[in-house]
């Protein structure tokens, strides 16, 4: 292939019609032996990444840290971590994939950083001196009583106390993450820097890690509070001004009114995308209850995105399937039918893979694929997922869904020492999910297999172009077991296709109402066509069980 014809696309809101893939450096492909993962192993896959249809990569932070929270626990924000390579190791990584048309969004975890960042060290030992005040401290750990706890399996407190200084610091997650001070304008100054350091080696976005805990103030949650918005509003500022095209996407799992707040508005705007995180887990409630209402009422109950603006939706990511937002009654039922064994449980959430959640049942994946292909905003696929990985209930926390990428039937894929490092992620050994029977060598010579149809699929999803930019209407379908809506080309001009889901175990039919009278409806993926609307707009489908169309409207 001749690499220099392809580049980047020069549109603005390329994050709008790209599919994203995570993938963390550790996990991927390790090519010196030493146990993890390295940029050597992401330029040799950059390939693999372009030929299953991939626009963009999103890295988690792959920084100097002492990974006590999978380098979320940054030591240093300019230092590549020895472990996975040099800066040139990084920069050939980047040139790489813009070389393929693929752009890539790095983490920015700005709401805290490790104990063992240098200003936290100064913090600690010098108060009066610069980092004096980047961390919030206190002489009493009876403030902020109203900020809930998010890490519930390891921390009673946000506050720690530090022996050397005598006081108490703040922190949002794991007591060795301490909360940065964004009270202090110095901290406002530190974070842009940092934030131009990567733009300009070239990064196209930033995952704003975390980033509704940047202010707290008493009587108050310490989550979306004004002055974290207007963080935001100044971080964008900057970017458009000096790095237009490049995006931000917000972490931030609240309720859909709330999330909204991230995108900002036309005069202040914020992020260019957030997580989806109210749809996800109703599509695993769906799917076990055959009842598609949660995800009909939340889709129903998503705001308007400004112009410009996208979701980023997901099934599975790095962390816990959190449980956050549902009501407690279906967390309890979602326990019961993902979360078996108590092991599998972590904080408010289940830390499996998608395959083992889904009982690793081609029907079943594929239904909520096809669903995350085709929902409002550009999908965010999580690496492994595409061939059906599994996962090990019985590491650490939420490494559980961190293990190797299985390239090939070798049981080490590369990661074969270091065993004595508690760091050290051991590749699936199951015989379900192991490398034999799970491996993308083994897949990509089976058009049958996983990973043939997920590229089928991303193949399919940009020609038809309507997914990514489309408007959404819900039609309404006489079987609460389906879930039906339309996505329509937003200028006009391509096709309209409605999907169709059903969640239910058997074989139904079902009367949608599509409000278009007499147009033909084609399968996108056989294309073959399947019926008609009539006079009033209606039609009535036969659905497999878990049976799913994405249908085109004819004239
Ligand atoms: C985000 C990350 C998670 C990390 C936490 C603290 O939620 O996704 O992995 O532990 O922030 O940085
Ligand atoms: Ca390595």
């Amino acid at each position: 292939m001749n690499k220099s014809t392809i580049t980047l696309s020069s549109d603005p809101e390329w994050y709008r019609k790209a599919v994203f893939y995570e993938v963390m450096v550790r996990s991927f492909l390790d090519t010196n032996g030493d146990g993890y993962g390295d940029f050597r192993g992401m330029i040799d896959k950059l390939d693999y990444l372009q030929w299953l249809g991939i626009d963009a990569i999103w890295l988690p932070p792959f920084f100097q840290s002492p990974l006590r929270d999978g380098g979320y626990d940054v030591a240093d924000y300019r230092e590549v971590l020895p472990t996975y390579g040099s800066t040139a190791d990084f920069d050939e990584f980047l040139q790489g994939a813009h070389d393929r048309g693929m752009r890539v969004v790095i983490d920015f975890v700005i709401n805290h950083t490790s104990d063992q960042h240098v200003w936290f060290q100064e913090s600690r030992a010098n108060p009066e001196g610069p980092f004096g005040d980047f961390y919030v401290w206190s002489d009493t750990d009876k403030k902020f009583e109203n900020v809930r706890i998010i890490f519930t399996d390891t921390e009673t407190s946000n506050w720690a106390f530090d022996e050397l200084r005598g006081q108490y610091y703040w922190h949002r997650f794991f007591s060795h993450q301490p909360d940065l001070n964004f009270e202090n304008l110095a901290v406002h100054e530190a974070v842009l820097d940092i934030a131009r350091y990567w733009l300009d080696k070239g990064v196209d976005g930033f995952r704003l890690d975390a980033i509704p805990y940047l202010y707290v103030s008493e009587g108050n949650t310490g989550e979306s509070e004004p002055p974290t918005h207007a963080f935001i509003q100044k971080l964008r500022a900057m970017m458009d001004r000096e790095y237009p095209g490049r995006m931000l996407v917000a972490e931030a799992c609240q309720q859909p009114h709330e999330v909204v707040d991230y995108f900002g508005t036309a005069e202040t705007p914020e992020c260019h995308m957030a997580f989806n995180f109210p749809v996800m887990p109703h599509i695993f409630y769906s799917l076990r209850s055959e009842s598609a209402a949660g995800l009909v009422s939340t889709l129903e109950s998503l705001p308007e995105v400004p112009s410009g603006a996208a979701w980023g939706v997901f099934l599975r990511n790095h962390d816990e399937l959190t449980l956050e937002m549902v009501t407690d009654e279906q967390r309890a039922q979602m326990y019961e039918w993902y979360s078996p064994d108590p092991r599998m449980t972590v904080n408010v959430g289940i830390r499996r893979r998608l395959a083992p959640l889904l009982d690793n049942d081609r029907s079943q994946l594929e239904l909520a694929n096809a669903l995350l292909l085709s929902l409002p905003g550009s999908p965010f696929l999580y690496y492994g997922d595409e061939i059906g990985m599994g996962d090990d209930i019985w590491l650490d926390d939420r490494d559980a869904s961190r293990t190797p990428m299985q390239w090939d039937d070798s049981a080490n894929a590369g990661f074969s020492t270091a065993e004595q490092d508690k760091l050290y992620l051991p590749v699936v050994s199951t015989e379900t999910f192991g490398p034999h029977a799970i491996n993308v060598a083994s897949q990509q010579n089976d058009p049958s297999s996983l990973l043939s149809w997920t590229r089928d699929m991303l193949t399919l999803r940009h020609r038809l172009g309507v997914f990514g930019t489309g408007t959404m209407n819900l039609v309404s379908a006489s079987d609460p077991s389906v879930l039906s809506f339309l996505r329509s080309p937003e200028s006009g001009r391509g096709d309209t296709v409605l999907s169709v889901f059903s969640f239910s175990h058997n074989t139904l039919g079902v009367r949608l109402s599509v409000g278009r009278p007499n147009v033909t409806l084609l399968d996108a993926v056989s294309g073959q066509p399947v019926g008609a609307t009539d006079d009033d707009g209606h039609v009535v489908l036969e659905l497999a069980a878990r049976g799913w169309h994405w249908l085109v409207l004819g004239p």
